[in-house]
């Protein structure tokens, strides 16, 4: 079943045309990774699915609805939730505070249970009384997705999520995005770590310069040559 259909979206911000018709579609259960070097549109897109911006074209379906036009939180209502390049956790707020935020707009339950098992979930238990902007980065992430399950989302949006961990946190991370996608959450992930990309998702979407320049499993994206020669490099390749 097709969960997310983005059909020929354009967003032309006053002359710079920051996508171009980009269409593609994500199946109900998939990890899908989006990759594509800065400026390529990657946040873009996702401020379009999330509702944040209006696209000058085109159109966006989550589970067969149009969400173009809809606000951001009638759009978590539907299902949707995301994490932000620039992570954006309430900093005097608690940890726990946080999540019961993410409880508060999503779709599901609204339970101490269920707050308990997402902060033992993304490793924030001892830390649930903290306020967040006494905690590091690598946590800061850690509450935002937190707070992004906490709303129950059938598909959850990551913009760059492990950007800044070390080896440890990052392998971490990819069991914790495992977990949650068994528990029938759909996730689309922009990534610039490549073997993350390339060990979590069966399908790769690239974008470069608001044109999708290719699709499909992670060694065709790999083989690619367009691919290399825009994004990955001839270094990635014989490394
Ligand atoms: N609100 C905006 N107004 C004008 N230009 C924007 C805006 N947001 C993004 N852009 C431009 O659109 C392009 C794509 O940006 P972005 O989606 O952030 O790329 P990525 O996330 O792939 O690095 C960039 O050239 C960026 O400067
Ligand atoms: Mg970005």
């Amino acid at each position: 079943m097709v969960l997310l259909d983005v059909q020929g979206v354009t967003m032309d911000f006053g002359g710079l045309v920051a996508l171009k018709d980009v269409s593609f579609s994500i199946e109900e259960g998939e990890i899908v990774g989006l990759i594509g070097a800065n400026g390529a549109g990657k946040s873009t897109l996702f401020n379009i699915i999330t509702g944040i911006q209006k696209p000058t074209s085109g159109r966006v379906l989550l589970n067969g609805l149009d969400v173009i036009g809809l606000r951001p939180h009638d759009i978590i209502k539907l299902g949707l939730a995301r994490t932000f390049q620039s992570v954006r956790p309430f900093l005097n707020y608690t940890v726990e505070e946080n999540v019961r935020v993410g409880m508060l707009f999503g779709r599901g339950e609204n339970t101490g249970e269920r707050l308990d098992y997402l902060l033992r979930l993304t490793d924030l238990e001892t830390k649930r009384s903290l306020l967040v902007k006494t905690l590091p980065i690598e946590q800061r992430k850690m509450v935002e997705v937190a707070r992004a399950l906490a709303s129950s989302p059938r598909l959850l949006l990551l913009d760059e999520p492990m950007v800044g961990l070390n080896a440890v946190e990052i392998k971490k991370f990819i069991e914790l995005i495992r977990k949650v996608n068994k528990e029938r959450v759909t996730v689309l992930v922009v990534e610039h770590v490549m073997k993350a990309i390339m060990n979590l998702s069966r399908r790769v979407i690239v974008l470069h310069a608001g044109l999708k320049l290719a699709e499909g499993t992670p060694e065709e994206v790999i083989a690619n040559k367009n691919v290399v020669s825009v994004y990955l490099g001839a270094d990635f390749v014989r490394s």
